[in-house]
């Protein structure tokens, strides 16, 4: 019987126990068995695996977070590490690995695949929308959800005290979360890693809006742009008046998984069994223009996805 090994890997991301269960359904109606390894690449190291049934996803389709956890595994990034990995999927008979994760976990899966010899699979499953071969990944559309719920009830509490709001989101190094939930709340400005943003240019904007009579100013910020303090006290010296700072932080991590990542998540699960019962690994799941693609597991890690500068434009030029 054809034994899958499944992981999830990095940060986690609501719609990762949809994904999960897609997996092990699909491989239980295709008679293959699913070992689960727990706590990411730490836990496959460990050999920490328990093998997963259909009942053993039961009630999870709308749950945050992963039931088999997740971590960070720094020591994935050396031999050593890679060779202990390797030893384990020998051991429990595993014939291909299925990783639910980000382009770091999708990078380390291509690695372990190559010293095992082991095929791999991707599902591209992360906040921040920086895995390449897809539009978009599970648990983006739910992130940016919980975002513009807390951009709208700061909108109010800025309008009723005419207040500017700079607003971290998530996202290490892209802007895909702040450009997407930038446009939603109507944010007067959107500042991203990818684009250079003016201080003088931006405090000058600022008091023009404010002549204008606009109540409140929201700018959503990246985290990857920089310390949301020191350009919030920036600001405030130079265009004046009260700047209030309000990190989202984990919350965007966690909670529902929205309709849409769910619908994702089953999608991209059920894809990854197909590419085992087809025998095509090294390969990832994603979705391009509605439809699904599986192209080699290395376009995840190695392809740069662009944002949408269009939207980012027309998100700046709507908040006259
Ligand atoms: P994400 O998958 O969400 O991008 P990370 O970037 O933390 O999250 O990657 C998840 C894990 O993948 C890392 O903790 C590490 O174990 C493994 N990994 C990332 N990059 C590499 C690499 N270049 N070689 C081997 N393993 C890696
Ligand atoms: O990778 C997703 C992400 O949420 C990033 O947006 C964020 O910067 C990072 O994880 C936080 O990492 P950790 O959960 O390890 O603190």
């Amino acid at each position: 019987m054809t034994r899958i090994g499944l992981v999830t890997s990095g940060g986690d991301a609501p719609g990762m126990n949809a994904a999960i269960r897609a997996v092990v359904r699909m491989a239980y109606i295709n008679d293959i068995e699913v070992v689960g390894y727990e706590k990411g690449y730490k836990g496959l190291i460990a050999g920490l695996s328990r093998v997963l049934g259909p009942r053993s996803v039961s009630g999870i389709i709308n749950r945050g977070g992963t039931i088999l956890k997740t971590a960070r595994a720094p020591e994935f990034k050396t031999k050593e590490g890679l060779d202990a990995a390797a030893r384990i999927l020998e051991r429990d008979r595993i014939d291909y690995l299925i990783t639910i994760g980000g382009d770091g976990s999708f990078r380390g899966a291509w690695e372990l695949g190559k010293v095992s010899g082991v095929p791999v699979i991707g599902v591209p499953a992360t906040i921040d929308n920086d895995v390449g071969g897809t539009d978009t990944t599970i648990g983006f559309d739910t992130a940016v959800n919980s975002a513009l719920e807390a951009i709208d009830k700061i909108r109010d509490t800025a309008t009723s005290h005419e207040r500017i709001f700079l607003v971290e989101v998530m996202g290490r190094r892209r802007g895909f979360i702040a450009v997407e939930v930038g446009a939603a709340s109507g944010a007067e400005f959107i500042l991203i890693p990818e684009v250079e943003f003016n201080m003088v240019t931006l405090c000058n904007k600022i008091e023009e809006y404010r002549r204008m009579g606009k109540a409140s100013i929201i700018i959503v910020m990246a985290e990857g742009v920089g310390d949301v303090r020191r350009i919030a006290s920036e600001i405030e010296r130079k265009a004046g008046g009260e700047v209030r700072i309000s990190r989202l932080g984990y919350i965007q991590r966690g909670g529902a998984p929205t309709a849409f990542s769910r619908k994702l998540a089953m999608l991209f699960g059920s894809e990854a069994v197909k590419l085992v019962t087809s025998g095509r690994g090294n390969r990832m799941v994603g979705i391009k223009d509605g439809k699904i693609v599986t192209p080699d597991i290395r376009v995840g890690f190695e392809e740069w996805k662009e944002i949408d500068i269009e939207l980012y434009r027309l998100a700046e030029k709507l908040a006259v």
